[in-house]
């Protein structure tokens, strides 16, 4: 969904998702697995619960940064160990030797340490077409995260009383203490932490800690694969180092592979008259994407790799399987749309999808239960939409699965979208990153730069993703890709034709979402060539329709043997549309009266679940928190 703007968000609903503390029998030792998951990440969760997209830290850097000049000689912000920083740490955050505990006290972790965060009364109208007109300039450079010291419930009631001065052998200067944890992932560049008082909207700088570094910024990390053909037989694996001269993966006992090695700078971002977020106060840099692709693999087949360098360190060595070949027997998919990332501690940051954490983890299992052969994100991915640290925690997020079989994407608006860069909305809403961050770290074997669009066959399902976010009227070049694409299927080879974008045809999300000229466009040829099941994301829930072509069920589905509602596509009259935007960002309602086309409406956090024969497709809707399929319905014929 597009990013609301601050008079919307007073009518913004508030989800109510019930999440569960995680359980998991797997043997693979992830970031989120149980034994190592810190207990905040379930308070944090919860935190999140009202989460309405754009908080106030958000609009931090439209503030003026006063001057607040503290002359307590007491005041510290530390941190404990003051060592190097491993790859994942929860940090230790003491601010000591406060004379007054005010509500209004908090602390930024800002990397690199030497950003500016000081006043920026030039940036004054940066930040204006995000829908926020504030008379305020911006912080210069934006925080990683943030958290109030009152956070610590022994701040304000001063339990942490500390002794500075003695007079006689009485204590005459007394001052208070807060303790905060910050969960940190290795993003290379160097991070301190910055006290300020006067709450988020009225910052002033109080002091700041000494700056840490990470013990290996070098170190490759954020490992994911994807497909580069339907074989089977060979997977690009892609990861994120501060190394810039070629690594290697090392695979299948004894092959190796040199990677390519690729990157972008602030200058790639785009802009209009006044720099984006990406552009200015949101960047930080990317480092290094490597990217080797694992040639002479076997389909349907478990191995291993570990990727990097002897100077820069390696990955641990990961268990994978590839997907099944095109036309082979079996293939069990995940999908879903909008996931994001929420951190794993206490803190704010610029952008929460509050039930990422719990449909990651829910997936992850999943994975490690052997019973995936491939992911499929189908756009808004991380939601950093230019504020360029946030890939590297959503590729922390979902390296525990996305590392282990193909993670296949599609682009959404939030990677994409920014006027006058070609984009088909001319929305801010990839805040000046255009597609070029995304395309970097998750590249699809697409025709070229900038054309986000290609199939892939896996077993008995061939897959048209296509990008909503280009231009796919009658003519484009992308139309007549996929239209070319989809009358190309052996369906004797693949029965099914799933076809796959971000922005949906049909929905009955309360805040609407459809743009009737795509389906002016398209939706005939979805029909023309037989798309069995149609997906998208975008709406922040899960829906399903009937056959359904120009707003009119053609057919309904019928219940089998067992109650599950069956669609008979030996008789194909039109494709079945899915919904499934509900991965992560909070959630949408839907209208009080829904047409008649929409079947089974569910606004819980979850994901999507495939498992096709070349008789059958059964589909399933997993509630990411009780694990329970809440919906399930079959294509057969
Ligand atoms: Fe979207």
């Amino acid at each position: 969904m597009e990013l609301l703007i601050p008079t919307q968000l007073a009518i913004f609903s508030i989800s109510i998702i019930l999440l569960t503390r995680f359980s998991s029998s797997s043997s693979y030792s992830s970031p989120l697995s149980p034994s190592n998951l810190h207990p905040l990440v379930v308070d944090s969760a919860l935190e999140h619960l009202n989460y309405t997209a754009i908080s106030e830290f958000r609009l931090l850097n439209r503030r003026r940064i006063l001057d607040c000049p503290d002359l307590n000689p007491y005041l510290q912000i530390n941190v404990s160990g003051d060592t190097a920083i491993g790859n994942e740490e929860y940090l230790t955050v003491n601010v000591t030797g406060v004379m007054v505990p005010a509500k209004s006290d908090w602390v930024a972790m800002i990397s690199p340490s030497n950003a500016d965060v000081s006043d920026c009364p030039l940036n004054k109208a940066l930040y204006a077409e995000t829908g926020d007109l504030s008379d305020l300039p911006l912080l210069c450079h934006y925080p990683v995260k943030a958290q109030y010291v009152s956070k610590d419930p022994d701040y304000l009631s001063c339990k942490k009383e500390e002794c500075q001065e003695y007079k006689d052998g009485k204590c005459t200067v007394t001052t208070c203490g807060g303790t905060l944890t910050f969960h940190v992932v290795n993003i290379r560049t160097d991070i301190e932490f910055v006290l300020f008082a006067g709450g988020f909207a009225t910052p002033c700088v109080l002091k700041k800690s000494n700056s840490l570094t990470f013990a290996n910024p070098k170190q490759p990390l954020y490992g994911h694969l994807s497909s580069i053909d339907s074989t089977g037989t060979s997977m690009r694996i892609t990861w994120v180092s501060g190394d810039k001269e070629p690594q290697e993966v090392q695979y299948a006992d004894g092959k190796s592979q040199t990677s390519e090695v690729s990157t972008f700078s602030q200058d790639n971002m785009c802009s209009n008259d006044l720099p984006s977020p990406a552009k200015d106060f949101g960047w930080h840099d990317p480092g290094y994407i490597h990217s080797a692709v694992m040639t002479g693999l076997h389909p349907s087949t478990s191995s291993s790799y570990k990727y990097g360098s002897d100077s820069a360190g390696w990955s641990e060595q990961v268990q994978f399987r590839t997907p099944p070949a095109g036309g082979s027997n079996k293939l069990k998919f995940l999908a879903f749309g909008d996931m994001g990332k929420a951190p794993l501690d206490d803190s704010v940051e610029h952008y929460i999808q509050p039930g990422s954490v719990s449909v990651a983890k829910a997936m992850s299992d999943d994975v490690d239960s052997g019973n995936v052969d491939a992911i499929f994100h189908i756009g808004d991915i991380s939601y950093a939409t230019g504020f360029l640290v946030e890939w590297d925690f959503f590729l922390h997020l979902i390296s525990p699965f996305a590392s282990r079989v193909s993670y296949m994407t599609a682009i959404g608006n939030h990677e994409r979208d920014y006027g006058g860069s070609g984009s088909v909305y001319k929305t801010p809403d990839s805040g000046g990153e255009c597609g070029v961050a995304y395309e970097t770290y998750f590249p699809m074997p697409i025709p070229a730069k900038d054309k986000p669009w290609y199939s892939i066959e896996q077993a008995s399902v061939h897959f048209t993703v296509i990008s909503t976010e280009h231009d796919w009227s009658e003519n484009s070049e992308q139309y007549q890709w996929m239209k070319g694409d989809m009358a190309s299927v052996d369906r004797s080879k693949t029965p099914w034709l799933v076809f796959m974008g971000h922005r949906p045809m049909y929905t009955s999300g309360s805040a609407g979402g459809v743009d009737q000229r795509f389906l002016n466009a398209v939706e005939s040829l979805l029909l023309d060539n037989k798309v069995d099941l149609v997906l998208f994301g975008h709406v922040h829930n899960y829906e399903r329709t009937c056959s359904v072509y120009q707003n009119q069920c053609t057919a309904m589905p019928k219940k089998d043997q067992s109650g599950v509602d069956t669609y008979d596509h030996s008789n194909y009259s039109a494709p079945v549309h899915v919904i499934i935007g509900m991965a992560g960002f909070t959630l949408d309602d839907f209208l009080d009266e829904p047409s008649d086309w929409s079947l089974i409406r569910i606004s819980k956090f979850g994901y999507f679940r495939g498992h096709a024969t070349p008789e059958e497709l059964q589909l399933e809707y997993v509630n990411a928190g009780t694990r329970e399929v809440e919906d399930i319905f079959r294509i057969t014929r």
